[in-house]
């Protein structure tokens, strides 16, 4: 794209002027595409994983077993997760239980866009979204997925009066501020969010 007067200029001058086109171009709706696909197999993994160490910590343990696998095991599946797909990856919510799991600006936007579409009819499976945006250190691209309320999760997440007393006691110690209750299958109970600097 330079034109011949500008290749006349000696070299270390040109770097600054292509890391400024460089910087300026979004990826194409292509190779966007292609990552939410990324974002969709490594989000899918790690649901898997985790449900499945879940299931098995309830039937093994029990309820407050399987709290320790929500708090120490969800975080290193998800490094894991991270580490293999270079994205940086988290679990939020409007209503936290994790005091740090607070949604960004882009993320309840995101997820303010999935309710919609969840209230529209659409399936819960294929409820994520993505997009390019700017960063103070400069592009990224995010991904969020909606983690929709079942069956299993109200076992932790319902109404708090339906909760076990094992549940509750270990949730009152663990988590003094927990917002992440009320919950019934079908709601969205935050999102998994992904980014990865461009
Ligand atoms: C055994 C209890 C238990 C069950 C069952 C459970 N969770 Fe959780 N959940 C927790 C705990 C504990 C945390 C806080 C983990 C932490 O410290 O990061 C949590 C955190 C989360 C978060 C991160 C945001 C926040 O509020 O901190 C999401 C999202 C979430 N759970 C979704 C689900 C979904 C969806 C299901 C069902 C598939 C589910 N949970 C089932 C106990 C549970």
């Amino acid at each position: 794209m330079l034109r011949p007067p500008v290749l006349a200029l000696p070299s270390f001058a040109l770097l600054p002027l292509a890391l400024l086109v460089g910087c300026s171009s979004l990826p194409s709706a292509e190779k966007q595409a292609a990552m939410a696909d990324e974002a969709r197999k490594t989000a899918g993994g790690l649901i898997q994983t985790l449900g499945g160490e879940l299931k098995a910590a309830l039937t093994a343990g029990g309820p407050a077993e399987a709290i320790s696998v929500c708090k120490a095991r969800a975080p290193q599946i998800a490094a894991a997760a991270a580490q293999k797909s270079g994205m940086q990856i988290k679990r939020v919510s409007p209503r936290n239980r994790n005091p740090k799991a607070v949604p960004d600006a882009w993320e309840s936007e995101a997820l303010a866009a999935l309710e919609k579409r969840l209230a529209a009819g659409e399936k819960p499976e294929t409820l994520d979204t993505y997009a390019v945006v700017d960063t103070p250190d400069g592009k990224a691209f995010r991904y969020a997925k909606a983690l929709v309320t079942q069956p299993v999760c109200v076992t932790c997440h319902g109404p708090a009066e339906t909760l076990a007393e094992g549940i509750k006691a270990k949730l009152a110690v663990e988590y003094p501020n927990d917002k992440a209750v009320g919950y019934v299958p079908g709601m969205i109970r935050g999102v998994l969010s992904m980014k990865k600097p461009l």
